[in-house]
């Protein structure tokens, strides 16, 4: 195993300013489409912070499901403990750690329910599997056995054979996350690494700065 004192070398590769541009979407889309390349596994995975109600924080990996003009999008349980925080407190981070290419890509914004027909369009592209899955679990509810939840698959299968959809369970749907920051981790030699900070203005516009490592 690996010393965990062992320091790793980040090589020289980084992100200059010429690189970065100004549009933290299409740099976003770049990158995302470089881990894909170099086959990361779920390159769209993003470890989402929320704030319990009573202020406990909370992360779990979630994955991307649309980019859009309004923001970024993902699907999930509206009763899980995640979907509980967001009604309570709508600020969220993701981080999207691609360790292989040196990339970290850090946003914060809000999250918000996508409308209905966003979630439809999704559970409609969402396989056969998934969607039974989903529908029998309670997310993040305690449950006595995998038995019990083995039961819970079982029953709904029977209940909807090949032919028959499932409908999409009035508590899974899609967040939109509307972004406020984009920041850009670039790793460099030394720990010396690039920072880029964009920031959604009044306008709609991104403004940009560099911070230090
Ligand atoms: C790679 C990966 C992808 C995941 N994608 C999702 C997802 O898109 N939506 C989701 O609700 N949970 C997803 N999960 C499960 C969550 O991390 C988490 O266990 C679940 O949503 C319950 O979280 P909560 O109790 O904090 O609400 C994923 C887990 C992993 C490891």
């Amino acid at each position: 195993m690996k010393s965990l004192t062992q320091h790793t070398d980040y090589g020289n590769e980084g992100l200059s300013d010429s690189e970065v541009g100004d549009d933290p979407i299409a740099l976003f889309q770049a990158w995302l489409q470089q881990a894909e390349d170099a086959e990361v596994f779920e390159p769209n995975a993003m470890v989402l912070s929320t704030l319990d109600a009573d202020g406990t924080p909370s992360s779990r990996t979630v994955l991307l499901k649309d980019i859009t003009d309004e923001g970024f999008v993902f699907v999930t349980n509206y009763d899980s403990r995640k979907g509980e925080a967001l009604d309570a407190h709508p600020p969220v981070s993701a981080v999207f750690g691609w360790y292989a290419l040196k990339h970290q890509v850090i946003v914060t914004g809000r999250a918000e329910r996508a409308t209905s027909e966003v979630s439809d369009a999704l559970w409609n592209r969402r396989p056969k599997g998934a969607q039974l899955a989903s529908a029998a679990s309670a997310q993040s509810r305690p449950i006595d056995s995998r038995e019990a939840l083995d039961a819970a698959l079982a029953e709904l299968t029977a209940r909807y054979p090949d032919d028959v959809a499932v409908p999409r369970p009035e508590n899974w749907g899609a967040f939109l996350i509307r972004l406020s920051t984009i920041e850009f981790w670039a790793g460099r030699s030394m720990r010396f690494h690039d920072r880029h900070l964009f920031s959604r203005t009044a306008d709609g516009s991104w403004s940009r700065q560099r911070l230090q490592p």
